[in-house]
């Protein structure tokens, strides 16, 4: 099954909750949410408050991207405001694998995210307590970034190497997807692909129904 992850990074915050109703019927799957800190990435983003807020507004997973340094700090907190899914960065985190338990012990799913020049072996070690790994495919920080074309070898070694592992494990790619290139991620093994600017710019319905359609194809 493959899975669209719209990010609200790139919405209408005026009109967010009007928007996500558009995105929750024409069939995307997640909603993910880019937290950002002003540290761990130049920009600050959004928080709990917001989260909490449009959880009222629809009942799609939540795949929350913690882009801050040492998440560990706010894991109690995104989980009591309803994340299923989180994702710290592999560099963010002085303590990953004890990272990891805590999201685990929450009940949460974890995912670990590597960042484009991040070697794929920072998670080999952990990757049997992962629920999902996401693969930036931009420097993280902002929307609207163009796909840097070498991270989509590292799907396939996140793939080779959960196959060695026997693991049936979640890839999640991050970054400057859009309907003309997202078949080099699907090919290589992604799963949960993140569109932020390829959704929200212009016919949000219309975008999502086009990642939907490629996807139908696989
Ligand atoms: C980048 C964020 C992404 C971003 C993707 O730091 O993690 O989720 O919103 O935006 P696009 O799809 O526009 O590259
Ligand atoms: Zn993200």
């Amino acid at each position: 099954m493959i899975y669209l992850a719209p990010s609200i990074l790139s919405a209408d915050f005026n009109i967010l909750g009007e928007q996500l109703r558009i995105i929750d019927e024409a069939g995307a799957d997640y909603i993910h949410l880019d937290v950002m800190d002003g540290m761990f990435v130049p920009q600050i983003s959004f928080g709990m408050p917001i989260i909490k807020s449009i959880r009222k507004s629809t009942d799609k997973v939540f795949d929350v991207h913690l882009m801050i340094e040492e998440p560990d700090r706010y894991i109690d907190d995104f989980a009591k405001i309803g994340a299923d899914i989180i994702t710290v960065h592999a560099e963010a985190c002085r303590h990953l694998d004890r990272t990891i338990n805590h999201i685990k012990e929450k009940g949460i799913k974890a995912c670990v995210a590597l960042n484009p020049a991040t070697p794929v072996s920072a998670i080999e070690y952990i990757m049997d307590s992962l629920d999902m790994v996401l693969i930036m495919s931009v420097n993280p920080g902002f929307g609207g970034q163009k796909l840097i074309p070498y991270c989509i070898d590292k799907i396939v070694e996140v793939k080779a190497l959960a196959q060695i592992k026997n693991l049936d494990i979640d890839i999640e790619i991050d970054g400057g997807m859009t309907p003309d290139n997202v078949s080099l991620a699907l090919d290589a093994g992604a799963n949960v692909i993140v569109a932020g600017s390829a959704v929200f710019n212009g016919d949000i319905e219309a975008n999502t129904k086009k990642f939907k359609q490629i996807f139908a194809k696989y």
